[in-house]
């Protein structure tokens, strides 16, 4: 059975090693990386999925603003390559959206597979007069609004707006 929850922070070692199998060690160069590198997650959107107490799937977003309206940033997504093709990415991306309109998010943006977020109501529309900060294809360049036009005519960069790194150990001094 798979278990979708939080990510805890013992899970650091292994979402590390399924992400390079799942994704390669290149994985560090990609455009989305400028927007998390430094950053903790949004509070509340990491998520793991667990098969009998293994880690076999990983889904984290970031606090951005896009052309000046803050929204989040998915990525990665990555399930332990034999365990693709279960549901187990589908159950991330529910749980994740689901979580991000509770907690008040109005849209998600994201680079990745058209054909794939395309099922979960991505699409590269609301991201038109949107730009990364590193060319993208602009067909993988996808949004998903949680909240009617919530980029609707949004124009201009994405930037980081998430709690750096070391945010915890300073709010815990
Ligand atoms: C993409 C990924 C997260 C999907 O997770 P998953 O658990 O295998 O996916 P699910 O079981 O929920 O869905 C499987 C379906 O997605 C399709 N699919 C998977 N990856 C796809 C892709 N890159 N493009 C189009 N369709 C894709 C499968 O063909 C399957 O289709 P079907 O439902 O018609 O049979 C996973 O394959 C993965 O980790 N890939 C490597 C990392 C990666 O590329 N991540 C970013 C995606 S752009």
């Amino acid at each position: 059975m798979i278990l979708f929850a939080d990510e805890a922070a013992a899970d650091v070692a292994a979402r590390e090693a399924l992400l390079d199998r799942a994704m390669g060690k290149a994985r560090v160069l990609k455009p989305s990386e400028r927007l998390r590198r430094g950053r903790l997650p949004a509070s509340g959107l990491a998520l793991v999925a667990r098969e009998q107490g293994r880690l076999v799937g990983t889904v984290r977003l970031w606090n951005v603003e896009a052309g000046g309206r803050p929204a989040l940033l998915l990525g990665p997504l990555a399930v332990d390559p034999t365990a693709q093709g279960e549901g187990i990415g589908s159950g991330l991306m529910q749980m994740a959206a689901t979580r991000a309109a509770e907690l008040g998010h109005r849209g998600i943006i994201l680079v990745g597979d058209p054909e794939y977020y395309a099922r979960f109501g991505f699409s590269s529309e609301a991201t038109t007069g949107l730009i990364m900060p590193a060319p993208v294809d602009r067909r993988r360049f996808l949004a998903l609004e949680l909240a009617a036009d919530a980029l609707a005519g949004a124009e201009g960069l994405i930037v980081a707006s998430g709690r750096p790194v070391g945010a915890h150990a300073r709010l815990a001094a």
